[in-house]
């Protein structure tokens, strides 16, 4: 598996649901940053590149879409389809989003502050490095 599934505890109960993410805890990195992506048009995929550094935690808290992992070698499809299911991107991996549902919000916690230097968004360059 390129990409590490994390299987959140649902704290739910007949009142609804209720995950808490703590970091080191349920992701295995101190958290620098929180953002989200949502109200995804159809047919949109975003993405495309790989982090040198960049740890992050994926998860799709309403709604679905897909996660497409590739190391050069394999490519993996994801589906992120449960608030309780996240999915670990590790530095080196290219990826990419699609098949986002109207109601998608997708929520990925990251263990540095935004970087564009920190981003290969060649996938020529991403392929050479591996070389
Ligand atoms: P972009 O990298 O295009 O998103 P994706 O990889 O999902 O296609 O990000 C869109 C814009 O938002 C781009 O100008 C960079 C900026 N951005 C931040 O400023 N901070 C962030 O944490 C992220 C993820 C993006």
């Amino acid at each position: 598996m390129l990409g590490q599934i994390i299987n959140f505890k649902r704290l739910g109960d007949e009142r609804g649901g209720l995950v808490a993410v703590e970091a080191e805890r349920s992701v295995p990195f101190e958290i620098q940053r929180v953002y989200y992506i949502f109200g995804t048009k159809e047919g949109v995929e975003r993405g495309f590149h790989a982090h040198k550094e960049l740890r992050q935690v994926a998860v799709a808290i309403s709604g679905s879409c897909e996660m497409i992992l590739d190391d050069a070698a394999l490519v993996e499809t994801v589906a992120l389809d449960a608030p309780d299911k996240g999915i670990l991107i590790e530095p080196g991996i290219w990826h990419y989003m699609r098949n986002f549902s109207a109601d998608c919000v997708l929520l990925v916690f990251a263990d540095a502050h935004y970087d564009e230097s920190d981003y290969i968004r060649s996938y020529e360059e991403f392929k050479g490095l591996g070389k």
